[in-house]
């Protein structure tokens, strides 16, 4: 019911605002929501699986469920209690760089309806690590699990940092981090921030993943707890890129692989917004992920959180077909609307 409220009410109103604007109108309701005594709870219930299903033990966390939020919508953890309500397994927050910065001018999110898509070029707007911390620091986690959902923070480097420190950049970020994670995500793999994507060669990811390694083999003592980090890959490197990315990883003893990002790749669009520079997300999307993680699970033993273009329960269990673990959803939520984590749940409990 719920769903078909989304799809005919919701929906077309959101659809209206430019989508910037419908997107931090959801932020608003999520936090309007966690302001009013016992409206979560009654969203936990009314968002909640026919039945509970199996948690999924990866990289030595617990999972409630395989279903989480993909980063980028929640910037800087700012509705993590609204987020968890809607039945969210683990939900990764950011991309969140060490100092604020605006990101790329407006408008940078277009809708393209026809093909369920979405373009975006935000170039990592948020307010910067400190904000971040702020409100981790309300929340009443524990070792980066709250009620159940597992955090995970996703990180990336300031536009303005030049590409010979970006590691900097990142080890400042996992140490900072670091108390607050369930796991850590590094995106080298954003289409938005210029250059970025070349950390994910081999011998740049390699000296950049020792060195978090090295960070996280000084902080693991203090923590008291594990500190999982994986790495978020592009869905347009070639296969023996992702080879070479797929070695620096193993090497370095991070913990997993989240494929894929957004694509800069345009076959077969017809949408009027389809040749507006940025990441394209959704449908169009699906398959290349879906292709890049089966390579992934065949050539590695590297657990996988498969994401791109889920727009539909089936679209899900394709994913865990291949071999992910976990997966995540960000387009199929503005399309079908967040009764899509239950239906994928319910789907799989079947
Ligand atoms: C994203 N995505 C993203 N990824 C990331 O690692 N850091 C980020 O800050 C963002 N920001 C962002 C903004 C917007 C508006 C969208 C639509 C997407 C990528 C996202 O996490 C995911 O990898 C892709 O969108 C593919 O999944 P979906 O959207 O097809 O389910």
């Amino acid at each position: 019911m719920d769903n078909q409220l989304y799809r005919y009410m919701l929906r077309p109103a959101l659809f209206r605002l430019e989508p910037e604007s419908a997107h931090h109108l959801t932020l608003r309701l999520l936090r309007l929501a966690a302001a009013i005594p016992l409206v979560l709870p009654l969203l936990r219930r009314f968002f909640a699986p026919r039945q509970t299903g199996r948690p999924v033990n990866l990289f030595g966390l617990t999972f409630p469920n395989p279903v989480g939020l993909a980063a980028g919508y929640d910037k800087e953890g700012e509705v993590i209690p609204g987020l968890s309500s809607l039945g969210f397994g683990h939900i990764e927050i950011g991309t969140i760089t060490p100092r604020p910065q605006p990101g790329n001018p407006s408008p940078r999110i277009f809708r393209l309806p026809p093909e369920q898509a979405v373009i975006n070029r935000m170039g990592f707007p948020n307010r910067g690590a400190q904000s971040g911390i702020t409100h981790l620091r309300r929340l009443s986690s524990k070792n980066g699990i709250l009620q159940g959902t597992v955090l995970g923070i996703n990180l990336g480097k300031n536009k303005d940092t030049p590409l010979e420190n970006a590691a900097d950049d990142y080890l400042q970020l996992v140490k900072l981090f670091a108390p607050y994670a369930g796991y850590l995500a590094l995106n080298v793999s954003s289409p938005n921030t210029p250059g970025l994507r070349k950390l994910q060669n081999r011998a740049a990811l390699e000296e950049l993943l020792n060195r978090v390694a090295e960070e996280r083999t000084g902080l693991l003592p203090g923590l008291g707890h594990g500190l999982p980090i994986l790495v978020k890959l592009a869905p347009d490197l070639t296969w023996p890129e992702i080879d070479e990315a797929l070695a620096a990883v193993e090497s370095s003893g991070m913990d997993g692989i989240i494929a894929t990002n957004t694509t800069v790749d345009r076959v077969g669009l017809v949408s009027p917004s389809a040749s507006q520079a940025g990441g394209l997300s959704g449908a169009p999307l699906c398959e290349r992920s879906t292709a890049v993680i089966t390579y992934i699970v065949r050539h590695t033993r590297l657990p996988v959180i498969g994401v791109g273009g889920i727009m539909t329960p089936a679209d899900a269990q394709e994913k865990l077909d291949a071999g992910a673990g976990l997966v995540q959803v960000y387009t199929g939520l503005i399309y079908a609307g967040p009764g899509l984590v239950r239906d994928i749940l319910n789907h799989l409990n079947r």
